[in-house]
């Protein structure tokens, strides 16, 4: 039997894929065709809306992260941090797109970017707030049982408070691996002077891949005793 595929939800869109997801709101958030000045906006376009969209997601993980914490709930925090950092990493993996783009290219469609910057990225901003409060979260639930970074085992698996540790760690190197990256495209594509020239956008890049949200698990780690191995 043919199944039926009328629209059964509200709204306007021609089918129940097109009304849920929003596709003629999505695919028409693109420069159209005769609005474009070089072909590779959409290419532009696509890895930094579908940047924002990813980096929307992290952001909420992360903040639903945080709440569980507060509520003690430390193995759900965790699995949601790991979610975070599987969407940073996929942000981080479609910086391969713009690799397809020359110098060139990147600055013939510069007019139509206006002052615009990857700095003013609201998705970043929101992520950068909520790591900032995950780890005032995590150092208040330490605090309150009485310990502090420099007393977890990054080895001791059974304690969710070190479990989470560890993933707060991996979330700070996919953030790291992110700005890497990002600088490295920033150099072969945007045309920038090296790190070494001072004030430049390069150097600044370069220095914050060295940031970290939680520099106290960090430096905790420096001083952390292994577990026993047998
Ligand atoms: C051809 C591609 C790109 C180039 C040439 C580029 C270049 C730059 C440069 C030079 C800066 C330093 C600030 C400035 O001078 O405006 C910057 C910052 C930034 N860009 Fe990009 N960018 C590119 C793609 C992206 C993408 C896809 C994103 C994703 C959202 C992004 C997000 C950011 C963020 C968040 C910053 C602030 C730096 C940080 O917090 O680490 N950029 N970018």
């Amino acid at each position: 039997m043919k199944r039926d595929k009328s629209p059964t939800l509200p709204g306007s869109g021609a089918t129940d894929y097109a009304r849920y997801m929003r596709t003629d709101v999505l695919l028409g958030l693109q420069r159209q065709p005769d609005e474009v000045i070089h072909r590779d906006e959409l290419l532009f376009q696509v890895v930094h809306q579908s940047s924002e969209l990813w980096l929307k997601l992290a952001a909420a993980e992360v903040t639903e992260t945080t709440a569980r914490v507060t509520a003690g709930d430390l193995a759900t925090a965790q699995a949601l941090l790991t979610r975070a950092a599987l969407a940073v990493r996929l942000v981080t993996d479609q910086l391969e797109m713009l690799g397809h783009l020359s110098p060139g290219d990147f600055q013939a469609m510069q007019p139509a970017l206006g002052n615009g910057s990857g700095a003013e990225s609201p998705g970043w901003r929101h992520v950068q707030a909520a790591s900032r409060k995950l780890g005032r979260a995590f150092a208040d639930h330490l605090a309150a049982h009485g310990t502090t970074a420099v007393d977890l085992r990054p080895a001791d698996r059974a304690d969710p408070a070190c479990r989470l540790a560890e993933t707060m760690v991996e979330w700070d190197e996919r953030v790291a691996l992110w700005r890497f990256r990002h600088y490295q495209v920033a150099l072969r594509v945007g045309g920038h002077a090296p790190a070494s020239t001072p004030n430049s956008s390069a150097a600044v890049l370069a220095k914050l891949v060295e940031h970290r949200f939680f520099p106290e698990l960090w430096q905790a780690r420096l001083h952390s005793p292994g577990t026993d191995p047998l």
